[in-house]
């Protein structure tokens, strides 16, 4: 089912951003100091898009391309992989769209090869890829599985020698379904049995991987799988336990990734949504900053400063999260880059005192304001630049986009091409907006569209293309969209190419 479906209706939301950090006396700073941005309308903060194409991306930039295990790989029983959530969500009637699965998705598994050709045509300098914890370890916990080691192990082989840099994602929301039989995030537990897990795998790689991605959205998968129970393992009403045991993991995976691997360079990518107050109200404003705490700096000042934060702990709900004193520190990870996701904004405003605990009073509604995408996600370009300075102020840290994409359903019209005109526009403008944030001062070394293929998109099935790749899931066919073809140039050239 549709994410937006469920988060329209919802209080908690999947994420947002808010910029904190700003000393300029506009009222546009002071807000953003409040953590709120002014959604006016859709003002930019690129150049003028006559001079787009002729401003070049810092030097060495790192232009790349992101998937997900459970998304494109397949080959769900290979190799001695045990079973995930998602495999046993998706094979529960009713759950996702079409009863899809990820029992074959893109085949990425045994066509990686080839997709990454794909890659290397395109000039792309790096890939973000997830590993799948359940072809490691199939039950959760134990001896690696070596099989599952060498595909990896090859998989990053094959990316290095088309000079392609491998960032990996180590929990990207597929946990070994025995440990959800033990009640998953919500069981402490978890923490260490995470933090062996990052371990295996960055002492079996990190000879080759340097840069590394403890979760992917915290925020997301908590609230959508804890939460809200629209996503594997479809859980509700645990998902504070979830989120604050998650946060312990990022902070004990950190310090296990660092021992095992000096080199290995930790960050998290986190999804962040700048919040757009729904009128002017004190009420609202203040709503609007606890959906920051809540959504966009809550799995990060945790790490960077041992806490959670301000908006958030008025009246912190620390016995519904299992709060145990010392868990600032456990929680506490020096990140040494922070990966962000940028899909839109939201509108946040306060739903009245009846909603317990404070911490969590704040309501969403998905804006229409600017053009729709197919899966009705609003294109909000400047929200990017307002979530990178949010970011790149308040912990001052190297930043990559992680991801950042769109829905459009384009296929190949009679001449084989894809022509998704749209989808072209959608970057161009965001990173039109990502280079205004280079150019007042932000530090970002990277972006990562989502995604290179086509792929399983969790509860909507294989219903929204996101891929700058076209994929028929009939017989795994590959067409490069015209959009896959343009990134490719500007890949090559370091510039906004028409
Ligand atoms: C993000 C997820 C990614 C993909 C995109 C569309 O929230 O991290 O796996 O589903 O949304």
């Amino acid at each position: 089912m549709n994410r937006r479906f469920f988060l329209t209706r919802s209080l908690a939301a999947a994420g947002s951003v808010l910029l904190d950090a700003h000393a300029q006396p506009s009222a546009e700073a002071s807000l953003l100091n409040r953590g709120v941005t002014s959604g006016s309308e859709g003002a930019s903060h690129s150049m003028p898009a006559s001079e787009l194409s002729h401003v070049s991306f810092p030097e060495g930039f790192l232009w790349g391309i992101a998937t997900a295990a459970y998304q494109v790989e397949g080959a769900w029983k290979e190799d001695g992989r045990g079973e995930s959530i998602w495999d046993r969500f998706a094979h529960t009637a009713g759950k996702v769209k079409g009863g899809d699965t990820g029992d074959i998705a893109c085949d990425f598994y045994h066509r990686y090869r080839e997709d990454i050709q794909i890659m290397k045509r395109l000039n792309q300098k790096s890939c973000r890829f997830s590993i799948a914890w359940p072809r490691i370890q199939a039950s959760g916990t134990g001896g690696p599985n070596p099989k599952g080691l060498d595909h990896y192990s090859r998989f990053v082989d094959a990316l290095l020698e088309a000079g392609i840099r491998p960032l990996c994602t180590i929990y990207h929301w597929d946990m070994p379904q025995r440990l959800e039989d033990r009640g998953g995030w919500t069981n402490r537990d978890m923490v260490s049995v995470f933090a062996d897990y990052a371990e295996i795998v960055t002492k079996a790689l990190g000879d080759r991987i340097t840069t590394w991605a403890i979760f992917n959205e915290p925020s997301a998968f908590t609230y959508l799988g804890y939460g809200i129970g629209v996503h594997a393992p479809g859980r509700k009403g645990e998902e504070l336990r979830a989120a604050h045991h998650v946060n312990l993991a990022q902070g004990e995976a950190f310090r296990a990734i660092k021992a095992a691997c000096s080199k290995a360079q930790v960050g998290s990518s986190l999804s962040m949504y700048p919040a757009t107050p729904r009128s002017n109200s004190e009420a609202d404003l203040a709503a609007a900053e606890r959906f920051n705490a809540k959504t966009n700096l809550f799995f990060l000042d945790t790490a960077m400063r041992g806490e959670y934060p301000q908006a958030f702990v008025g009246e912190p709900p620390y016995d519904l999260m299992g709060f145990q004193p010392g868990d600032g520190k456990l929680m506490q990870a020096q990140f040494d880059w922070i990966g962000i996701t940028y899909y839109g904004r939201r509108i946040v405003y306060d739903p009245g005192p009846t909603v317990e605990p404070k911490s969590l009073r704040f309501a969403v509604e998905w804006p229409s304001e600017g053009p729709l995408t197919y899966n009705g996600w609003e294109v909000w370009p400047r929200g990017i630049y307002d979530v990178v300075m949010q970011v790149a102020n308040r912990y001052r840290m190297p930043i990559e986009i992680t991801e950042n994409g769109c829905s459009y359903s384009d296929g190949p019209k009679a001449d084989g091409r894809v022509p998704d005109l749209r989808r072209i526009s959608f970057h161009r403008a965001h990173l039109g907006e990502l280079l205004g944030a280079i150019r007042d001062g932000a530090p970002v070394r990277g972006y990562h569209a989502w995604s290179l293929l086509d792929n399983f998109e969790w509860a909507d099935g294989y219903s929204q293309r996101f891929g700058l790749t076209w994929v028929d899931f009939r017989d795994q066919r590959r067409i490069v969209k015209d959009s896959g073809q343009w990134y490719g140039r500007v890949a090559g050239s370091n510039l906004l190419v028409e």
